[in-house]
């Protein structure tokens, strides 16, 4: 095999990966309806292409998935980023921060910002979970008939949503730029190297999600809320 189909091979595997963890972790919530859903292969699929290609992505593809497919896989991303990437990230921060915290002066001031970055990320995500999906699900019951639309179409949290979904993982670059500029590469050391590459892979990951939530869950919001009205 040639250097570049296996590193070919080596990318797609690692992307699959990192969409698919997120599958493993089951939600400990069983009062929530929105979290049995299974994941359509196909799904997973197209979300495995937006994840590796930096073209446009061909939202109305998506369309024909419903609406609590992509909630769920959203919920399942929240969950797998709290639960294990952030902690993940930490850890090597904390394992840097133990080795050269001495005598590499920056560590502090990159440890103070990582600090400040994740309570920034979890207010985001704490939003999301506590705020806007459940309003998310309400529009979803009301258009069963489950629930009165009068009840749930009071006010207009998704311009709220709207307005205020701001980019979450532009902090995480600076976090990135931080540390590699300080060392070359050739003289950085390995602990450095992998939260590099978490850090990396992180912020490719809340970019795509960003990208789920604005472009792929809101329209099939708006869509059924205009059939509510
Ligand atoms: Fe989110
Ligand atoms: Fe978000």
């Amino acid at each position: 095999m040639n250097t570049k189909t296996y590193n070919d091979l080596i990318t797609s595997s690692k992307m699959y990966q990192l969409v698919t963890e997120r599958l493993d972790l089951k939600s400990t919530n069983n009062s929530d309806n929105f979290e049995k859903f299974e994941m359509d292969a196909e799904l997973m699929e197209l979300i495995l292409d937006l994840y590796s290609s930096d073209d446009e992505f061909p939202y109305q593809n998506m369309r024909k998935f419903s609406i609590e497919q992509v909630l769920n896989y959203l919920q399942a991303s929240h969950r797998l980023y709290l639960t294990k990437k952030l902690p993940e990230i930490e850890q090597s921060m904390l394992h840097i921060f133990s080795k050269y915290g001495q005598s590499h002066q920056l560590l502090a001031s990159l440890a103070v910002f990582f600090n400040d970055y994740k309570n920034k990320l979890v207010a985001h995500i704490k939003m999301e979970e506590k705020e806007f999906f459940p309003y998310v699900k309400k529009v979803i019951s009301a258009s069963k008939g489950e629930l009165n639309k009068e009840d749930v179409l009071t006010g207009s949290p998704i311009e709220d949503f709207d307005d205020h979904h701001g980019p979450i993982e532009d902090d995480l670059k600076e976090v990135y730029h931080i540390i590699s500029q300080f060392s070359d590469d050739k003289t950085t050391p390995l602990p450095y190297r992998v939260f590099l590459n978490q850090v990396e892979l992180f912020e490719l990951e809340l970019r795509k999600h960003a990208i789920i939530e604005d472009h792929v869950l809101v329209p099939m919001l708006k869509e059924l809320e205009a059939s509510l009205a």
